[in-house]
Formats: C-alpha cells, structure tokens, sequence
C-alpha cells in the first residue's frame, strides 16, 4: 500500500527560523583542536583555522554555533581564552579528563563564526560559577567602550563589540555528571538571579534555561515544571537534548528515534503552556533543542568517551563514524524538529567536527564529510520557510520500543518568495521500497526539480579516511512524477529522499 499525504499553503505549521539549523562547538576531544584550529596545518589560515575545515562548514550551512560547551563550560573560566597567547593558563579540564590548553578562546571563536557566517550561541558557566561572571563575561562581550571589561576586549584586539544575543544559561544542570549538577530549585533560583543581572546590562537578549538532559532522566518534566515556575518571565526558551543510538540489534526500533523525539517535544511543549497557565502568562516558551544526533554513547568501541591517557590534550573522544542507517535516522530527527518549527526556535547538532559530527579531520590531513552531512546540509538548504502541516496515512511497522510506527516520515516546506516546495521524507522500512502519494492542492507546482536519496546497498557503509566519498546522495530511479496536482514517487528501503518541486 502507499503513504499518502496532502499539501496545502492554508495549513502550515509555521516559519522556520534559521537557527533550526544550528550546530555546536565544544572544548571536546578534537572539536577545537586539529578539528577547527591547528595551526601549522598546511590548510591553515593567519590564525590558525583549517580553511579546508571552513569551507566545509560552509556547505554544511549552519546557522547559530553553540559555545564552549556542553559539559565543558561548567567548568570553564572565560577568561583564561582570551588575551595574549602565550599568557594563557593549562588546565584541567575535569568534564572530560583531559587537558586544555586555552589556545582557542572567545576572540578566536568570533573570528570562526565571521568566517563561517554563524550566529553566537554562548553558554555562561552556572556549575562553577554564577552571576557575577556570567555579567562580567557579557561585559566583555557586548559593552561597546569605556569600562574595564570592554576595554580589556578592545586592548586584545577587537574594538567592536560582539553583540551576542543568544545565551544559554549553564548546561544539563539536571545532570549528576555535570560539574555543579543541582536541584531544580537551586538550578531555577540560579538561572532567575543570572537572567535577571544579564537583563539589566541587555533587556533584548534571548536566554535559554536548561531542560532536561533527555526524557528519560528520573526528574523530566517536573524539572521542566519546576526550574520555569521560577524564571518563566526571565528567559525565552527551554533547552532539550536528546541522542539515539541502536541497541541490542534492534534496528527497528533505531529507526523510529524520532517518534520519540516528537512526542519528548510535545511534552515540553505540554510542561511550558501548563507553567504558562498557572502563571496567567500571556508569554510562551520556546525550545532551543541544542543538542541532538545520533551518538553510540553505550559502545565504548564506537564511541570513546574517557581518554586513554590521562588529562592528555586534545584526545579522540566521542569520533562516531556515522553509517548509511544513522543518517536517515539522523534525516528523521531533522524532519521531526521541522514539524515543530512552530515551537523549536532554535536547534543545535551536536556536535560540528570530529565529535559525534558531521565533518572529520585528521590532524595534518584532511578533513571529509560523514553520511550525516549530506541531510543536514540540504535540509538547511531547502528546509528554509514555512513548514506546511504534513498528515501522512502510511502502513505501520512494528517496532519493540515503540509499538506499530508509520513507514513513512514526512515534512515539507515552502519558500514563501518563490512558492517552490521540498518534501523530505523518510522510508523507516529496512527491506520493502515505500510508494508515495502527495495531493498538491493551490500551490501552483508544476513540476519535479530534482528527488534526491540517500541510501545504500550496504546500509552499514560508511565514508571513512581510506574512502572519504563511498556515500553521497544520489538521484532516484526514474518515477518520480507530477502530473494532475498528484506527486508520485518510490522511496527506496530504509532511505532519506529530497524531493525538489516547482
Ligand atoms: O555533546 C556531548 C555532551 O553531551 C555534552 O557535553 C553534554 O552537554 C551532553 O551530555
């Protein structure tokens, strides 16, 4: 049987915000180091970032870059990374064992974001630190001129302020690994006294306070409940994190990850309006999904997470090689932030290069792209507009973690400016082609531009250092047609697919 579904312009979801698109640098492993900066790599530019590294981030087309961490910024003193180089402290960095050896720092993240043509994501440090520094660090950052701090920023080299607006206040506060974890009233009460100091310096920034590291941690939603009852009038958005992996072979199941980040978004959403009620707030919460992938955080062969060496710098952590299968789950979760682009404001993959990423270097060699670029970089390509409301009927599979799950996973979205339409769409079955149906009613398309797929014959391929293109996108059979406002296609098994029309 085929998945059907109708399009209309008079039934949206809502516009997509750029910063759907988002990523994310954390002091992690190689993310920074001989990831993004290595000086002395034959790609390298005056300050020492891999132009080749650049380039590719270019194309990937991310939007908002979320900094310094992760679990790193709990830990972290701002400014030990700024100033003089060779005045720069080592440290311990106890997030992740390992040590850092603060060459890269603010100054030289705002010069990659110029290069890269991203938006700041910064995130203050609520493990270690508190208020007063996270007013300090956005003195720093954003006063123009004329006292210490800004001054300070000017005599480092950068007269012009740096007009971050977007600041997440701490990280997975909620977390028992992170530096500082706290209640969530000691967290609520934290990020309150924080948002308000920083509003006092700048009532127009937008603030993010910290939801749960995942659904399933024992404190989700009453955390949620708890930390905004406290600063729901203070800050913008909640943050979600959320990761999948395969376990236990159930593949199946692996490739239904976005039922459950669907229904972990409608639950926040759900936490936010009722926080919102109570209050008799006319306000709404949005999410900052700041950090999802697929990342194989249980196999420690995949996926080092403590370094061999101890505090040794820049070691290989968390350097997932994503295959044919993680990318059209990795395509899923892209569809399922899309079709809650009326509430997900912004969203950040976690992480950009080396680290559970899209992009790999090796250091003093080159840097390639994983399976997982290809659907970020045409989703943030195309995916820009308003997300029309998608309603697909589709056979259903059966899965062990989560019941009887539709085949099909669908989103699209319209260009507003030339009314071109692209459908993103996922085939979850593992062994039978999926035939497609869309009803295209008062959009006035014509025709198919283009139905590109990702999949594979070997769903375990891979784009590795020996064989850093084995997999590309690559355009579908023949069939995919436009004819009477019916579009037609076939998705291949366990496919991503773009389909372009206009
Ligand atoms: O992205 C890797 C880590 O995952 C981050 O440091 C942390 O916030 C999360 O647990």
């Amino acid at each position: 049987a085929a998945a059907r579904f109708v399009l209309d312009p008079d039934f949206t979801v809502g516009p997509v915000d750029p910063r759907l698109f988002g990523s994310f640098v954390e002091h992690l492993g190689r993310c920074v180091y001989t990831g993004i900066y290595e000086p002395g790599h034959p790609s390298a530019d005056d300050r020492g970032l891999r132009t080749d590294v650049l380039e590719l981030i270019r194309e990937l087309g991310v939007t908002a870059i979320r900094y310094p961490g992760g679990n790193f910024v709990s830990g972290y003193r701002w400014e030990d990374g700024v100033g003089p180089k060779d005045k720069r402290p080592r440290r311990l960095d106890l997030a992740w064992r390992s040590t850092e050896s603060n060459q890269f720092g603010l100054a030289e993240f705002m010069d990659f974001l110029r290069k890269v043509g991203g938006e700041p994501m910064m995130a203050v440090n609520l493990g270690t630190r508190g208020v007063e520094d996270a007013v300090r660090l956005l003195e720093y950052a954003n006063h123009p001129g004329g006292t210490e701090l800004s001054d300070l920023r000017a005599a480092h080299g950068d007269r012009d302020p740096y007009g971050v607006r977007l600041w997440c206040l701490g990280n997975e506060m909620d977390g028992f690994w992170q530096i500082g974890h706290k209640s969530a009233e000691e967290y609520g009460a934290l990020a309150t006294a924080t948002a308000r100091a920083m509003r006092m310096i700048d009532p127009g920034l937008e603030l993010v306070a910290c939801g749960s590291s995942g659904q399933s941690m024992p404190t989700f939603a009453a955390w949620e409940s708890t930390v905004l009852q406290h600063c729901y009038e203070e800050v913008d958005h909640i943050s979600m994190h959320a990761y999948y992996e395969e376990l236990d072979g159930d593949r199946d199941s692996f490739l239904a990850s976005a039922v459950d980040t669907e229904s972990f978004i409608e639950n926040v959403v759900a936490t936010c309006d009722h926080v919102g009620a109570r209050l008799k707030s006319k306000k709404r919460i949005n999410i900052s999904f700041d950090e999802w992938n697929v990342w194989y955080m249980n196999n420690p062969e995949s996926s080092v997470m403590v370094p061999p060496e101890d505090w040794a710098e820049a070691p290989r952590l968390l350097e997932d090689n994503y295959s044919v299968t993680d990318a059209v789950v990795f395509g899923s979760l892209l569809i399922a932030l899309l079709r809650h682009a009326d509430r997900v404001k912004v969203a950040c993959l976690a992480q950009l290069v080396n680290v559970i990423a899209p992009i790999l270097t090796e250091p003093g060699g080159p840097a390639w792209r994983q399976t997982t670029f290809f659907p970020f970089a045409q989703a943030s390509r195309y995916g820009r507009g308003t997300v029309l409301d998608v309603r697909p009927e589709s056979p259903l599979y059966r899965t062990g973690k989560y019941g009887e799950v539709p085949l099909l996973h669908a989103t699209a979205v319209r260009d507003e400016d030339s009314g071109a339409v692209t459908v993103f769409a996922v085939n979850r079955g593992q062994h039978q082609p999926l035939p497609l149906e869309v009803t295209l009613r008062g959009l006035g398309l014509g025709e198919v531009v283009e139905h590109s797929v990702l999949a594979d014959a070997d769903p375990e391929a891979r784009n590795t250092l020996r064989e850093p293109e084995r997999v590309r996108p690559h355009a579908a059979a023949p069939g995919t047609v436009l004819t009477g406002g019916v579009l037609r296609a076939t998705l291949e098994p366990l496919s991503w697919n773009v389909i372009r029309l206009r």
